[in-house]
């Protein structure tokens, strides 16, 4: 990666701001359900007390919009940081203003405080100048080691940086090297398994990817739009026009690559996604009308392995199914294991394909496993993130 990272800087005694990605899924009675963004993040952390810093974390968690709301105070996960190093994370109260930089000034070397949820003040997700410089005046250095979050322009990822020396952190350096190594002339035969709801929302990472893979696995609501683009009907599974217009250039695209698009032999459809629903097995050039496409079938799950084990390189993005419905999920729970078994680069990514690699236990039989969700579906579309964009280069000057 051409960006410095902590390892590049002098930290020692100094003041730094370190941004995280700490959005972690809360369960209704507040408790983290998910603890792997917080992990993600050890490394930067405990170099940086390592190595004497005084460390002031950042993060936002979940959209309060500007305002205080007690349910998504940062002070369960400081709880569970302090617990996972094994030393006291001070929480404050507030993440600028007279009582915050008290705190901070009685900081000692090696000593962590984290700031409270950046989203309960409208300055940070407007990129508020003044909000931007009230951090910083917190900090000598600024780290960023948020890579789900460094898509948005907001005052603790870019507005920062008109402030502060900016270098990456260890997280951030994995992100970058890991999803660029994709477009590095990987080993091959090199796969993408594209599935997940929103299509559109994965036309860019198509379009970017085609030219680098062999082939393409379709699952969920992409192949309900592919098989429709190639004139099947999907029942009643969601269909836009629009969507079907870009499905068709990117088939064109894999045509002129040479690249194969696989769609699902079989499916199983649904009249209604409840859990408990009625469903069953059909052939994908036989979806009844009033059936909805919820997982892919048996055949479809035989043939997707036999195409996973030739492979040397898979990237996956978006569960193959309905997932977090159990009748549904068999799909996605079937290829993550065949992924988990390959001696291939595994690289997986985006919310909730991450959290069913997760929630199956098979996150350390992957290469890895991308800690953002728009970060990832942005930078695999070939777009800069612009918390990325204001860190320091490795050939600037030396922002120490
Ligand atoms: C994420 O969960 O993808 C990041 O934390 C960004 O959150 P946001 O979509 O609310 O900006």
């Amino acid at each position: 990666m051409q960006k410095k990272t902590v390892k590049d800087v002098e930290v020692r005694g100094k003041r730094v701001l370190v941004r995280v990605d700490f959005n972690v899924p809360l369960d209704p009675d507040g408790k983290i359900e998910d603890d792997s963004r917080i992990r993600a993040c050890l490394p930067t952390i405990i170099y940086l007390t390592g190595h004497g810093a005084r460390v002031i974390l950042c993060s936002h968690l979940g959209r309060p919009h500007g305002r205080v709301d007690i349910r998504l105070r940062l002070e369960p996960v400081a709880r569970c940081l302090s617990d996972l190093l094994g030393i006291p994370v001070e929480a404050l109260r507030g993440a600028v203003g007279p009582g915050v930089e008290q705190a901070v000034s009685a900081m000692q070397d090696g000593d962590i405080v984290m700031l409270e949820n950046l989203r309960f003040y409208p300055g940070e997700e407007e990129n508020d100048p003044g909000f931007a410089r009230d951090l910083s005046s917190l900090a000598d250095l600024f780290v960023n080691d948020a890579f789900g979050a460094s898509h948005r322009t907001h005052a603790s990822i870019v507005g920062i940086a008109s402030h502060l020396p900016c270098v990456a952190g260890l997280l951030m350096e994995k992100e970058i090297e890991q999803l660029s190594s994709l477009f590095e002339d990987p080993p091959r035969p090199f796969a993408l398994i594209m599935g997940g709801a929103k299509v559109e929302e994965k036309i860019g990472i198509l379009e970017n990817i085609i030219p680098h893979v062999d082939l393409v696995l379709t699952g969920g609501g992409v192949a309900a739009a592919f098989l429709q683009a190639r004139g099947y009907s999907a029942g009643s599974s969601p269909s836009d026009p629009a969507t079907l217009v870009l499905v068709k250039t990117i088939i064109k695209i894999a045509e002129t690559f040479g690249v194969r698009i696989l769609l699902p032999e079989d499916v199983v459809v649904t009249a209604g996604p409840e859990p408990g629903g009625a469903y069953r097995r059909a052939s994908s050039d036989r979806i009844p009308a009033g059936f909805r496409i919820a997982d892919i079938g048996p055949l479809t799950i035989a043939g997707y392995t036999r195409e996973l084990q030739r492979c040397r390189t898979v990237a996956w993005n978006g569960p193959l199914g309905i997932f977090e419905i159990p009748q549904f999920s068999e799909g996605t729970k079937a290829i993550a294991a065949a992924l988990a078994g390959l001696d291939a680069i595994t690289v997986i990514g985006g919310g909730s394909t991450a959290e069913a690699v997760t929630q199956l236990g098979l996150v350390p039989k992957m290469t890895h496993v991308s800690t953002g969700g728009g970060a990832f579906l942005r930078f695999l579309s070939g777009k800069t993130l612009p918390g990325l964009e204001v860190l320091a280069d490795r050939t600037g000057q030396d922002p120490s």
